[in-house]
């Protein structure tokens, strides 16, 4: 039976590839919706942009729900300048003629664990940790009901790509992940340290458009644009592609390498801010409470990304 998963996201090139890999894999994967939350860009744009994906996707069946407008206490910080002005720029993807849910995505995301049974929906968390952070919140209730949070976010050995001490995704709302990591549900985190590992090389993106159908060309130039701002900072031979990993590793866990400690949230430091601290080594006793995955295979990555995305429009 395919396994029943939330997306929670803020798209983002990344985050609609990933998207596409799991509306790809409806054996596998059942989307029982797609939440938006601030992030790369403002909520409005990213509900649309989920919008876009979905359309493009051809599952129109899937529907978007519009979650938290701000991270809990901060001031919202976006990534333009990775994701362009729209958080979606590569692409010319039509205006989506799908409409949002009217209800908000914190209460999907509550009403649909309660819904379904117990430890039967995993929340793929693709943005900053608010709309799970606030269903926890909301509805503590849930949180013995989840099967599995898998995410991305954080960084520890590879450190920082937003500061030198944290990743984007948790440092926007450190104090939702912060309640993300406390909440005690099974977690398994995919940090910068196994997605800069997932290098987009010339290769691989154009297997993208080799695919021939509108959905690898629209990767293709999704990557393409995106891959910009990370090749002129890190000099590497192809760009790291995050979000998709979350999918893989629901797909394929045995892409991945990492093992299970003890991950907290630095939430009082201005200058380590968002700081993912791993106790990779166990020299505490502190809860092991998320599976630290470190390490992947890029090679099987990439060519199960081109085979899912082959199946689309
Ligand atoms: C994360 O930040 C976002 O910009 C990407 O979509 C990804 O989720 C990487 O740090
Ligand atoms: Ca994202």
């Amino acid at each position: 039976m395919a396994r029943k998963i939330i997306i929670d996201t803020d798209p983002g090139q990344d985050d609609a590839v990933a998207i596409l890999l799991a509306l790809a894999s409806p054996e596998e994967i059942d989307v029982a919706g797609i939440v938006a939350v601030a992030g790369n860009v403002g909520l409005a744009q990213n509900a649309k942009n989920a919008l876009k994906v979905v359309e493009l996707s051809g599952r129109r069946d899937v529907a978007v729900y519009a979650g938290c407008a701000r991270p809990m206490m901060r001031e919202l910080i976006t990534a333009e300048h990775v994701h362009g002005h729209t958080g979606l720029d590569g692409p010319d993807l039509p205006e989506p003629k799908l409409r949002l849910e009217t209800i908000h995505g914190v209460d999907f995301i509550i009403d649909t664990i309660r819904r379904e049974p117990e430890k039967t929906v995993t929340l793929c968390a693709l943005g900053p940790l608010t709309n799970l952070a606030m269903a926890l919140i909301k509805a503590p209730d849930i949180t013995e009901r989840i099967e599995e949070i898998v995410l991305m976010g954080g960084a520890y050995f590879e450190v920082g790509n937003i500061t030198p001490a944290a990743e984007f995704n948790i440092y926007v709302d450190p104090e939702a992940a912060r309640t993300v990591f406390a909440c005690g549900a099974p977690i398994t985190m995919m940090p910068l340290d196994v997605t800069h590992q997932m290098l987009g090389t010339p290769e691989r993106v154009a297997a993208f458009s080799a695919v021939g159908n509108r959905s690898g060309a629209a990767v293709a130039a999704m990557l393409g644009f995106s891959e910009r701002f990370d090749l002129k900072k890190y000099g590497w031979p192809g760009a790291p592609l995050h979000d998709p990993c979350v999918i893989a590793y629901l797909l394929k866990p045995e892409i991945f390498k990492g093992r299970v400690c003890n991950v907290e949230i630095e939430t009082a430091s201005p200058l380590t801010r968002g700081m993912t601290v791993a106790d990779y080594w166990h020299v505490t006793d502190r809860p092991r409470n998320a599976s630290f995955i470190r390490s992947g295979d890029a090679d099987a990555f990439y060519a199960l990304l081109t085979e899912r995305i082959a199946r689309l429009p």
